[in-house]
């Protein structure tokens, strides 16, 4: 299991820092929440913010894009340093040509789903995907209550992957703490996003060995 922390939880006054702590602390992926005040009620940073983090850090960059109209863009995220551009299906009215040019940048091509928008969105499009990104939360902000829905929809989709031949992670975004984590693990998801019930709970080392601990005990226990 990938833990990846959202840095929108962290403290805003010292990004850096934050991600240099997270190295220290065994972390390889770090979430990236962008938000444009449109496709969600909120606003974040953009390319010149992750250009900046990029010099100082060499985690895997995972941005997840909450803005509308993502294909603008794409190129502008990739030259900052993202590793993987993840657009959301309901933001735009071409996501397979979104997904090949991501792809064509050099980087890992993700789709996300808001809680509504069911799994049949990523039909057509499931060879272009490095990564499926479900929403447990509706996005815009941080410290939401899980969605339980996300439970199914992730056991679903880890079987429509298969069945597809596909080798995209499943990551699952919003109000993830311990407890989700075993059971998220359990129903197939690779890749886990925690912001809040990460980050209020140093030291970063500690709270990695916890989620690792959750995510290893549900697959023993589970099979
Ligand atoms: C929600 C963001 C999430 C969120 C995660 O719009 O996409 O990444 O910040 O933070 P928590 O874990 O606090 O829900
Ligand atoms: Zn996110």
């Amino acid at each position: 299991m990938i833990l990846s922390p959202s840095l929108l939880a962290g403290d805003f006054g010292r990004l850096a820092g934050e991600l240099e702590a997270l190295e220290a602390a065994g972390i390889s992926w770090v979430h990236l929440d962008v938000m444009d005040g449109h496709f969600v009620p909120n606003l974040t940073f953009g390319p010149p913010v992750i250009k900046q983090l990029r010099r100082s850090s060499k985690l895997f960059f995972d941005v997840h894009l909450m803005i509308e109209n993502p294909e603008r863009c794409l190129g502008d995220f990739a030259e900052a340093g993202a590793d993987l551009l993840t657009v959301h299906v309901e933001a735009t009215a071409h996501l397979s040509r979104a997904l090949l040019e991501i792809r064509r940048l050099g980087i890992k091509a993700g789709a996300a789903l808001n809680p509504a928008t069911p799994l049949s969105a990523l039909e057509h499009v499931l060879p272009d995907l490095d990564l499926v990104l479900l929403m447990s939360v509706n996005p815009g902000f941080g410290g939401q209550s899980f969605l339980p829905l996300a439970y199914d929809k992730t056991r679903a989709l880890k079987e429509r992957l298969i069945r597809a031949s596909s080798t995209a992670l499943i990551q699952v975004d919003g109000g993830v703490d311990p407890e989700q984590t075993a059971l998220l693990v359990l129903a197939g998801a690779d890749a886990l996003v925690s912001g809040t019930a990460f980050f209020q709970f140093p030291p970063y080392a500690e709270r990695l060995k916890t989620f690792m601990a959750a995510a290893e005990e549900n697959k023993q226990g589970g099979f």
